[in-house]
């Protein structure tokens, strides 16, 4: 008779083959929820000890032995393996290895179903608020950048055309919110989360009385789940907190576009520091933007992450089939390449050299004020159709003989429409027309101003 090492060998007459082993496996990727297995493990014990499946000394001896091996994992000191699939199993092999027979005792009422939707809440409860701290570094260096720059004017695009004067500052704003949507969905996706599943047992539920509240109070969870089925089977947080991933490269991608478009030597709005860009090894002049780049390549992975998800679930039968452990290597590269962006762009952005003077000369050329030429004439009671075609005709007019909006005379203004009068000039300037949008949300110096102010307070007093 062979030996048969696997827990689950007791109906088994031959032993897993080696390939079928390694096609299980997923030890390699699962240690990292080593530590949240152990502290659950840890606080099982001490509910097996209620229930006297424990005893008092022997819950001791327990944790005391997933202590040191939480340790002896950590230092890199023990290796897991293979052969025990996954990270529960080799924890309660070293476990026995530790303590003998006792330590076979920690799996009554447990089912490793209702151990891994509890690990992963545990470590997606944490990457949360990790997260969340690191949106609200980069809100910072945006609104340090938004102050700093607060009347630097620059030409707001549609279509990559220019469109109408703005200032940088309500540029690098529109980002401080999408972050701060960014925030509002990793809160949401932690509190997703924040439901303890342990106690459903495989499906049906744990058949010994144990504390469901207590145990989720000492895990540090909310609430409990409500039925054993679903808590074992369901992915819905993971897929919230891998959307809230997506959403945030999708912010993160666009951003990069645009450094990567200004910092062409076309637009030469801004240049990376030397420290966040790359040489080319050919090329001697080259000095481009990689991170962007790879951020903006990225998105794909995260992306990738929510498609596998959603894929995942969609045709699973209750409760736990084994397809359920594909999550995880798809949410935690979600995770790391997350992290990875968040962690490099406050020093980029910091770092970055902002050429105002490029940016505001641009803003004077391409006709950035028509619209505010249009509303002048509505103003004077012409219908907004009937402005917006003269000022075309206008526009067309300087094109031809090369001219800016600003320069033109008001004996030239008048041969297209009567409308014009001496104050017309006022609102030809950039200035002016950002002046004019006065308004919540709009692009006025003291609208941004504002808008700032009120990012450094919320900064200051949210919730996380
Ligand atoms: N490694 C598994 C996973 O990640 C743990 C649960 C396995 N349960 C089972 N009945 N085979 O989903």
């Amino acid at each position: 008779m062979k030996k048969l090492t696997k827990p689950w060998a007791g109906r088994f007459s031959d032993t897993l083959s080696k390939s079928a082993e390694e096609f299980t496996s997923s030890v390699h990727f699962d240690v990292r929820l080593y530590k949240q297995d152990i502290v659950q493990s840890i606080a099982y014990a001490r509910t097996l000890l209620k229930v006297n499946i424990l005893s008092a000394a022997e819950c001791k001896k327990i944790i005391q032995a997933l202590e040191q091996i939480m340790k002896e994992i950590g230092s890199g000191k023990t290796k897991l393996q293979t052969e025990y699939e996954d990270v529960h199993m080799n924890i309660e092999a070293l476990l026995i290895g530790k303590v003998g027979e006792m330590g076979k005792k920690l799996h009554a009422g447990r089912s490793r179903n209702d151990q891994v939707a509890t690990d992963m809440r545990m470590y997606l409860k944490y990457e949360a608020t990790e997260i969340v701290l690191a949106i609200k570094k980069v809100q910072t260096v945006l609104l340090d950048l938004a102050e700093k720059h607060l009347k630097v004017i620059m030409p707001g695009y549609t279509h990559l055309q220019r469109a109408q004067p703005i200032v940088f500052s309500h540029h690098l704003m529109a980002y401080y919110e999408m972050l701060e949507r960014d925030k509002k969905r990793f809160l949401a996706a932690g509190e997703a989360a924040d439901v303890m599943p342990l106690g459903s047992g495989a499906l049906a539920g744990t058949a010994f009385n144990i504390d469901r509240a207590g145990l989720a109070k000492e895990l540090g969870f909310a609430k409990i789940s409500n039925n054993s089925m679903d808590a074992v089977a369901d992915r819905d947080f993971a897929t919230d907190f891998t959307y809230a991933c997506a959403m945030l490269m999708q912010h993160f991608s666009r951003l990069s576009e645009e450094l990567i478009i200004w910092s062409t030597y076309e637009f030469n709005f801004i240049e990376l520091s030397d420290k966040y860009t790359t040489g080319s090894s050919i090329m001697p002049q080259k000095k481009n933007p990689d991170i962007c780049e790879l951020t903006r390549g990225r998105v794909g992975r995260v992306y990738g992450s929510l498609t596998t998800l959603l894929t995942l679930m969609k045709g699973l039968p209750l409760a736990y089939n084994r397809d359920l452990q594909e999550d995880k290597e798809v949410v935690f590269t979600a995770v790391d390449t997350v992290k990875g962006v968040l962690d490099i762009f406050p020093p980029m952005l910091a770092t970055m050299k902002v050429n105002t003077e490029v940016m505001t000369a641009a803003a004077r050329k391409g006709f950035l004020t028509a619209t505010d030429l249009a509303y002048y004439l509505v103003r004077r009671g012409v219908p907004f159709r009937d402005a917006h075609s003269i000022v075309g005709k206008i526009v067309a007019y300087c094109e031809e003989s090369n001219m800016q909006l600003e320069y033109l005379s008001l004996k030239q203004l008048k041969q297209f429409s009567e409308a014009f009068t001496y104050d017309v000039t006022r609102y030809l300037s950039a200035e002016s027309s950002l002046a004019n949008r006065d308004l919540p949300g709009g692009t006025a110096i003291s609208r941004v101003k504002e808008a700032i102010k009120r990012g450094r307070k919320n900064l200051l007093h949210d919730k996380a």
